[in-house]
């Protein structure tokens, strides 16, 4: 149990009763003593009493016995609350005893579409993918831990003019030559030689457009051509994934071509509702709200001059499919902001359509770049855009490197399992640490460093749980009596019990970040618990009781970065 929950819940009746109406208690941890709720000094203007006799009246009332050694008014009118040690105690026994480390399976599972990672074919993913496949996959994990159905969307860019010349250049490369290029992921250079014959052979134009056409029109070879390059990129792409060690499968790539025989429906139903108007030759939609500088509506264009539909149109189908069919209620789509209103409209027109409406809600988590050590946004020495595999082999290899400098005694297969962890988990985890929506440089020195809100420092402080269990010999049953006594054990025990609170308003808030900042904390303070607390140096029970304590938290920091996904290692 929670004890800001516990303290709440025996609070509130008491501050309902006095105020004569609902209260939130607001109960925080404290420096002063173990917890504190202010809320009497608030109450005390409304019913017009002094904020010490509201919280002593309080204490007169609330049931605290069982948990609370000491329960006082303090200053002004704070109410403070010290824990019990026994009680303390028994609630980290039962975490310590518990599976799922006090985190329940939620009591009403839903259906959550995550959209994520979404590459284009034939175009070569960079740092905007990794954020996206980054937090999609931490999305998928974190709530599917938590019993919710999950459905990975893979919306691949896999559709729309470009494949005309993408198809036009695979005929004039020859298919085995094309599909040598893709395979080694030479994604960019096959994109870039497509896009300058189109700029500049207008006999290449021609069959470009020609393509486009038949791509369209089911033309059997020319769909075969296009399933090549669609089939060649999602290898590719499942390459990354595997590195990048995120549970994205080829089965979930659900690509923007995958809705193309419902595009007419969609507009059409939207039509019917009277929702389009025709503008500048285009199909559009205007709902209400959006509005341009100069204070005009802005049109959402469902269907192009030249009878097209594109990336908007696509968007709704998918949005409609999934909380029709897939019968979804929550749909997170993880696109960076730059995107923010294209999602905000697409939403507004679903939502005019009737295809998203309570419980079903839709929520673009946008992210924010990736910028270089120049605080510019990434760029390869070249000046073009980062390959996201260069990045993640130039993290394994620093973390590979380090590992061996930190330990030379390593052998070759360890090193390498450390650097991959450890470089992977950095780059995931540099990521998942800020908050989402703002920009970060990518540091390397930074990210790797084992001290700080790292990865390496939180599977180092990982590691030393397992080393410490493995010195101790003696296995330790989840059932050993714990005793709490040294400060820093207390404190210890308090993080440990907060953890289902974070992974639950993680849940709700897809801010991983919090999960990482309490990840950190805990890591803290069990480096400051085993420097003050002797371990394998105590006796009996108490011996016993802070190697279970060292077990949990080995246990909670390694569930936790399992839904960051990221690796831990038992030895670093
Ligand atoms: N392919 C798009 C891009 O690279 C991302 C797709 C996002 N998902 C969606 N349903 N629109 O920008």
């Amino acid at each position: 149990m929670d004890l800001e929950r516990l303290l709440t819940d025996r609070l509130t009746p008491a501050f309902t009763a006095v105020a004569g109406g609902p209260v939130d208690p607001v109960v925080r941890r404290s420096p002063r003593a173990d917890f504190q709720s202010d809320a009497a000094l608030a109450l005390a203007r409304r019913l017009g009493r002094p904020p010490r006799e509201i919280a002593q009246a309080v204490l007169d009332r609330a049931v605290l016995d069982d948990v609370c050694a000491a329960a006082e008014v303090s200053g002004p009118g704070f109410v403070n609350l010290t824990i019990d040690d026994g009680a303390l105690a028994g609630m980290v026994a039962a975490l310590a005893a518990d599976d799922r480390l006090g985190v329940p399976v939620t009591a009403d599972p839903e259906t959550v579409v995550v959209d994520y990672s979404g590459p284009n074919v034939a175009k070569e993913m960079h740092v905007g993918h990794l954020r996206s496949t980054v937090i999609g996959d931490a999305a998928v994990r974190l709530l599917g831990w938590l019993g919710h159905r999950v459905v990975r969307v893979n919306h691949l860019g896999d559709w729309g003019t470009p494949f005309g010349m993408l198809i036009a250049h695979l005929v004039d490369l020859g298919e085995a030559e094309a599909a040598q290029e893709l395979s080694i992921g030479d994604l960019d250079g096959f994109y870039r030689a497509a896009r300058s014959k189109f700029d500049a052979d207008p006999a290449f134009q021609v069959r470009a457009r020609q393509r486009v056409v038949a791509l369209q029109g089911g033309d059997p070879e020319t769909r075969r051509l296009w399933r090549l390059l669609v089939e060649q990129s999602q290898r590719y792409f499942l390459t990354v994934y595997r590195l990048l060690d995120v549970t994205l499968t080829e089965d979930d790539f659900r690509g923007e071509s995958a809705y193309n025989d419902r595009l007419g429906a969609v507009v059409g139903d939207l039509d019917r509702l009277g929702l389009l108007t025709d503008s500048a030759g285009a199909t559009c939609a205007f709902p209400p709200g959006f509005t341009g500088r100069d204070g005009a509506p802005l049109p959402l264009i469902v269907r192009k001059g030249d009878g097209g539909y594109g990336y908007p149109a696509t968007d709704l189908a998918a949005l409609r499919l999934r909380t029709g069919e897939l019968g979804a209620t929550r749909l997170l789509y993880v696109v960076g902001l730059p995107q923010r209103q294209h999602f905000a409209m697409v939403f507004a027109v679903a939502g005019q359509a009737g295809w998203l409406r309570p419980p079903a809600r839709a929520e673009h988590l946008g992210f924010g770049s990736v910028l270089g050590p120049d605080g510019r946004m990434l760029r390869s020495r070249a000046g073009g855009s980062v390959k996201l595999v260069d990045l993640l082999t130039e993290a394994v290899a620093r973390a590979t490197a380090l590992a061996r400098t930190k330990n030379p005694a390593l052998d070759e297969a360890d090193a390498a399992e450390i650097g991959r962890a450890v470089g992977i988990g950095a780059i995931k985890y540099a990521d998942l640490a800020t908050d989402r929506t703002r920009d970060y440089v990518l540091d390397w020195e930074r990210m790797l460093a084992l001290d700080g809100n790292t990865a390496p420092y939180l599977q180092y402080a990982y590691a030393r749980t397992r080393s410490v269990s493995r010195r101790a010999g003696t296995k330790v049953g989840p059932d050993a009596r714990i005793v709490l006594t040294a400060p820093a054990e207390r404190a210890l025990a308090f993080e440990l019990l907060g953890f289902a609170t974070v992974v639950h308003e993680v849940a709700r808030t897809a801010e991983f970040h919090q999960l990482a900042g309490y990840l950190h904390r805990l890591a803290t303070r069990f480096s400051a618990f085993y420097e003050r607390c002797p371990v394998l140096r105590a006796d009996g029970e108490l011996r016993a009781s802070r190697l279970l304590l060292t077990d949990l938290t080995g246990r909670t920091l390694r569930q936790g970065l399992h839904l960051l996904g990221i690796r831990t290692v038992e030895r670093m």
